[in-house]
C-alpha cells in the first residue's frame, strides 16, 4: 500500500549511507538520554558521545541497528518472518539492561524510555536527511513500522 511505498522510497537513498545516518540517529539518542551510553560496556573506552560514536565498537553497533532497519524495510510485506529474530534481539537487550541495573523493574523502564527516545531519534534522523520530503504521512508510515519492530522486541524482553 501507500505507506510501504513511502518507507521504501525514503530508505532507497538513506540505506545507501547507513553509517552516517546511524550516527545522526545515535548522536540524537545520546543527547536525549546521555545515560544510555553507559549501557554499552565498551563506553568506558571513550569519553563523550561524539568520541564514542567514532570508536569501532560503537560504529559496529550503529551498523547492526541500521541493518535491522534495512531488514524491516525489505520485509514490509512479511514482517512476521522477522518475529523470531526480533524476539531474540529484544531478549539480548534485556540482558544488557539487567546487567547494568541489577533490577528488572528499572531495566524495563530503561527499555521503555529507550524505545521512546529511539522513536524520536529515528524521526530526527529522517527529518534531517529527507528535508522537505519528510511529510506527515511519511512520518506516520515510519512510526507504524517502528512500533511493530519495537513491540516484537519488547515481547522478547517480557519472556
Ligand atoms: C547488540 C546495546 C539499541 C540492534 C547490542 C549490544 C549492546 C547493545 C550492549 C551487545 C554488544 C554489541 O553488539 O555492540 C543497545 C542499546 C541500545 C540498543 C543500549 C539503545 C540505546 C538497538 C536497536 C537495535 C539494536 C534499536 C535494532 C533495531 C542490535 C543488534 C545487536 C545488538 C542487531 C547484535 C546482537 C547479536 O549479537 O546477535 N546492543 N542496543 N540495538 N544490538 Fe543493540
Amino acid at each position: 500500500e501507500k505507506e510501504k511505498g513511502l518507507i521504501r522510497d525514503s530508505w532507497e537513498s538513506l540505506g545507501k549511507n547507513k553509517v552516517p545516518h546511524g550516527i545522526v540517529l545515535f548522536t540524537r539518542l545520546f543527547e536525549l538520554d546521555p545515560a544510555l551510553l553507559t549501557l554499552f560496556s565498551y563506553s568506558t573506552n571513550c569519553g563523550v558521545a561524539p568520541e564514542c560514536l567514532s570508536s569501532p565498537e560503537f560504529l559496529e553497533h550503529v551498523t547492526k541497528v541500521m541493518l535491522v532497519i534495512d531488514a524491516a524495510v525489505s520485509h514490509l510485506d512479511d514482517l512476521h518472518t522477522l518475529e523470531d529474530f526480533l524476539l531474540n534481539l529484544g531478549r539480548k537487550h534485556q540482558a544488557v539492561g539487567v546487567k547494568t541495573h541489577h533490577n528488572t523493574q528499572t531495566s524495563k523502564m530503561t527499555m521503555r524510555l529507550t524505545m521512546i527516545f529511539g522513536e524520536k531519534s529515528l524521526l530526527y534522523m529522517l527529518q534531517s536527511s529527507l528535508g522537505p520530503a519528510y511529510t506527515t504521512p511519511l512520518r506516520q508510515a515510519w512510526l507504524n513500522m517502528y512500533s511493530i519492530v519495537v513491540s516484537a522486541m519488547t515481547r522478547g524482553w517480557a519472556k
